[in-house]
Order: structure tokens, then C-alpha cells, then sequence
């Protein structure tokens, strides 16, 4: 492992191929200076999220954990004037810095944030009727699995769900390891598997966040 050269090349990479960002930088200032832990999503998933969002042409995007806002401002961006993002945050003071922060990206109307804990959002979105076409999952871990059943309900056949943080060091594979975030994320692995709504990966990464991964699924 060579931590300090994967965060070089993530940012070299975002250098050489994207465009500078103001606005995200100053999100990610804005973050800090509120003392928000620097968690988000690095510059390049950022991209790979907004990507994907373009790939199913979603009009229609959920996130679970907001946190300050970091990845929903790229995925909202890739979406088309009338196109929404709902995204759900529990921690009433991660949500005021991210409402800032759509300030800020001036995205407040395609935002929709809302707190409170997931799950007791997620059964009122089914109640709305929303039918998103693209689900990322970067919350609590514990509850991964019932996040993901959860899209498998909102997400229409042939959407895309993207699950944040399934590696982590390596520790996924380590049973005796019982952190109750890891035995949470290994309780995704176990639903999907099974689940025959989704159809299912995962990509180990290296990058400015450490080695983690990401779980890709779409909706059958
Ligand atoms: C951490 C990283 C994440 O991407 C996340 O969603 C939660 C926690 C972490 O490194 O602790
Ligand atoms: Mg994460």
C-alpha cells in the first residue's frame, strides 16, 4: 500500500481530466470551516457519480446521507432542468451546511433535502410515488442492506444504485472484525446476492480517500 501516491495520482487525475471547480472547492472549505469530517466522496467519484447519473438519463436521483452536500451537487448537476434530486440527512447540522452549499452551486431548485433518519424517510418517499432512476447509498452503514431494499423499491427497472465505502482497508473480508459498520455492509453483500431485483458488483478503489469500493447494482 502506498497511501500518499494514490492520493497524488487521484488528484493528477482530476487535474489532467477535469475542469477546475471553484464551486466544489469552496463546498468543501465551506465543510470544513463547519467542522464536517472530510468523508465526502473524492473529486474523480464525484465524476464517476455524475457519469452514471447522465448513463440512465435520470431525470430522477435519491441519495441516502447528504453530509455536506459534496456529491449531491455533482449528481443534481448531471441532471436536466427539470430533473430532481431528493437527498436525506440526519444530522440537522450536516443538512444546514449542505442547504448553504445548494445555495451556493445555486441548485436549491432541484434539490430536495430532507432530514431526518432514512428510514423514516424512505417509506413516505414510497408514499409520494417517486420512481428514481439512480440510488447512491453513503450513509449509516448498519442500516446498508434495509437502504438497499429500500431502492430496490424506488428505483425503477433498468436505474442504477451505487453503495459507498463496501471495502474499507480490506476489513470486509476480515470476519473476526465485528464493527458493527462492517457487519452491516457485509449484511448488503449477503441481500444482493440473493436479491433477485438487482443485478450486482463491486470495484475495490485507491485514491485521495484511502482503499474502499463502491457496489454497483441495477435494478432488473
Ligand atoms: C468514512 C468514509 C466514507 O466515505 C463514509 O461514507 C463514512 C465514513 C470514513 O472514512 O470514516
Ligand atoms: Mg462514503
Amino acid at each position: 500500500m502506498n497511501a500518499e501516491r494514490f492520493a497524488e495520482v487521484d488528484h493528477w487525475i482530476a487535474r489532467h481530466l477535469l475542469a477546475p471547480d471553484p464551486v466544489l472547492d469552496a463546498v468543501l472549505k465551506a465543510n470544513a470551516e463547519a467542522g464536517l469530517p472530510a468523508i465526502d466522496v473524492s473529486r474523480i467519484i464525484g465524476s464517476l457519480l455524475a457519469l452514471l447519473v447522465g448513463v440512465v438519463k435520470a431525470h430522477h436521483v435519491l441519495e441516502v446521507g447528504t453530509l455536506g452536500g459534496y456529491s449531491a451537487i455533482q449528481m443534481a448537476r448531471a441532471l436536466p432542468d427539470d430533473g430532481r434530486l431528493v437527498t436525506i440527512e440526519a444530522n440537522p447540522r450536516n443538512a444546514e451546511v449542505a442547504r448553504a452549499n445548494f445555495a451556493r452551486a445555486d441548485l436549491v431548485r432541484r434539490i430536495d433535502l430532507r432530514v431526518g433518519q432514512a428510514l423514516d424517510v424512505l417509506p413516505g418517499l414510497v408514499d409520494e410515488g417517486h420512481a428514481f432512476d439512480f440510488a447512491f447509498i453513503d450513509a449509516d452503514k448498519e442500516n446498508n442492506a434495509a437502504y438497499a431494499d429500500w431502492a430496490a423499491t424506488l428505483v425503477r427497472p433498468g436505474g442504477l444504485v451505487v453503495i459507498d465505502n463496501v471495502v474499507r482497508d480490506g476489513r470486509i473480508t476480515d470476519d473476526s472484525d465485528t464493527d458493527p459498520q462492517l457487519v452491516g455492509t457485509r449484511s448488503l453483500y449477503a441481500a444482493m446476492r440473493m436479491d433477485q431485483r438487482f443485478e450486482a458488483t463491486a470495484l475495490q478503489l485507491v485514491g485521495s480517500k484511502g482503499w474502499d469500493g463502491l457496489m454497483i447494482a441495477r435494478r432488473r
